[in-house]
């Protein structure tokens, strides 16, 4: 049995002893705080906390890790439910391309986009690919991500599908970070199909999904609900065929127009629905009547200079918010979740108490780690991060760009110091 306890922590943020599944509107204020607090932990799991004064005493020295935390503060590790880290290739042309004035849907149009991500993975080996991943999971572990889903959707073709979804569970497999995966067949209509979308739609229900599911690949089905991607009814028809695989629903809805994609996520029953730049109140009005979770990815938004989400707006009418990085090669190529939390303080106006809610409990719910991660809860995963020494937590958000994260526990393993 191995045990940690961090001691004199200067606060210890993300408190939870009610066993909340989520936080919607007005709760997404509530951050509880222990000021100058020890947590223990006991294998993979949270034992106890309480404050200094209510010192636990220690009579069992075996085995015991004791961490002097004085002037940090220690945090439930970031959630990140939604990014595409699994890839091959970059696509900086693309960054240039934008920058020279072409638009996302121009460059897609001439073949870049994820059908340039898709001839990249096609060549490269599972190995390969596998190597790669893995730095740049070991690099969001070192910036605090303790639970991550990862989509395929990149390989648009059986063979290639089924590898990044090898791939993804490798990494389940090899490391202490919790993955959930995401079969993302419906990302983008390959060149091969072109103008025979049905075909391709087919190709997806028909042998992707039951090949998935035979070698239980994934937990997730996803849609790229889009204008020259798949519309509002082809996304419901392939989550349908999903969902009679025990595949729960996850949307990429109205990120580029308003495409129903909000609504064919809510009618589905979906977990979440991701991206949301257009949003008004009729999706607003929708989203109020379910249970699954409005989703925000400000480094898209923020890399292809998009309109953004109204997340003030969504959390002021009662709803829940999440936040994941959607780490990718062409919309947003990092998967650091605390410039994600400075970035919806600074520019969506959330407090920070909002923002760390954003990317703990309510991306927990958008992975259904609910029960496991996203507080600082007797029971749950002990999978925490320690800072640097910082006046307080507000100062994650406000320093934005530096990485505080100097210790990482996950699981109950000390990976990071
Ligand atoms: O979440 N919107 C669709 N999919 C990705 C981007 C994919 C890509 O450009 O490679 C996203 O932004
Ligand atoms: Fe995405």
């Amino acid at each position: 049995m191995s045990k940690i306890l961090i001691k004199n922590i200067k606060q210890l943020v993300g408190i939870d002893q009610q066993n909340i599944s989520k936080k919607s509107g007005s709760e997404m204020k509530q951050l509880e705080i222990l000021e100058d607090a020890w947590l223990a932990i006991e294998d993979d799991k949270i034992l106890d906390f309480g404050t200094m004064q209510n010192w636990p005493g220690i009579t069992d020295w075996s085995n015991l890790e004791i961490i002097d935390a004085e002037g940090k503060c220690v945090l439930p590790t970031w959630c990140d439910s939604h990014t595409h880290i699994v890839y091959a290739g970059s696509r900086e042309q693309e960054f240039v391309d934008r920058i020279n004035g072409l638009t996302y849907q121009e460059i897609a149009s001439r073949g870049g986009g994820i059908l340039n991500s898709a001839q990249k993975l096609a060549t490269v080996s599972e190995q390969e690919l596998f190597d790669n991943a893995m730095q740049r999971i070991n690099e969001v572990i070192s910036q605090g991500t303790g639970a991550i889903e990862i989509k395929s959707g990149y390989g648009l073709t059986l063979e290639s599908e089924l590898k990044m979804l090898r791939v993804i569970k490798r990494i389940k497999e090899n490391c202490d970070v919790e993955v959930k995966a995401t079969f993302l067949g419906a990302h983008a209509v390959p060149t091969k199909f072109q103008g025979k979308k049905s075909e391709y739609i087919n190709l997806i229900i028909n042998e992707m999904l039951p090949a998935i599911a035979e070698e239980k690949l994934a937990d997730y089905c996803d849609v790229f609900c889009e204008e020259n991607y798949f519309s509002k009814e082809e996304t419901i028809k392939i989550l349908e065929a999903g969902k009679a695989y025990g595949l729960i629903p996850k949307v990429h809805a109205n990120q580029l127009s308003f495409n129903g994609g909000v609504q064919a996520g809510v009618q589905m029953g979906a977990i979440s629905v991701d991206h949301l730049e257009y949003v008004d109140n009729e999706e607003i009005e929708s989203l109020l009547k379910s249970n699954t979770m409005p989703t925000i990815l400000p480094g898209a938004a923020y890399f292809l200079s998009l309109p953004l989400p109204p997340a003030r707006k969504m959390i002021d009418a009662g709803l829940p918010i999440a936040v994941a990085s959607d780490f990718n090669p062409g919309s947003s190529p990092t998967g650091n979740m605390n410039l994600m939390v400075s970035m919806l303080c600074i520019n969506y106006k959330l407090n920070p108490e909002e923002a760390i809610n954003a990317a703990t409990i309510n991306s927990a719910f958008a992975m259904n780690l609910n029960d496991h991660y996203g507080t600082i809860s007797i029971g749950k995963t002990a999978s925490v991060f320690i800072t640097s020494n910082i006046p307080n937590y507000q100062f994650i958000p406000y320093s934005f760009g530096s990485n505080l994260i100097e210790t990482v526990i996950l699981k109950g393993k000390i990976v990071k110091k």
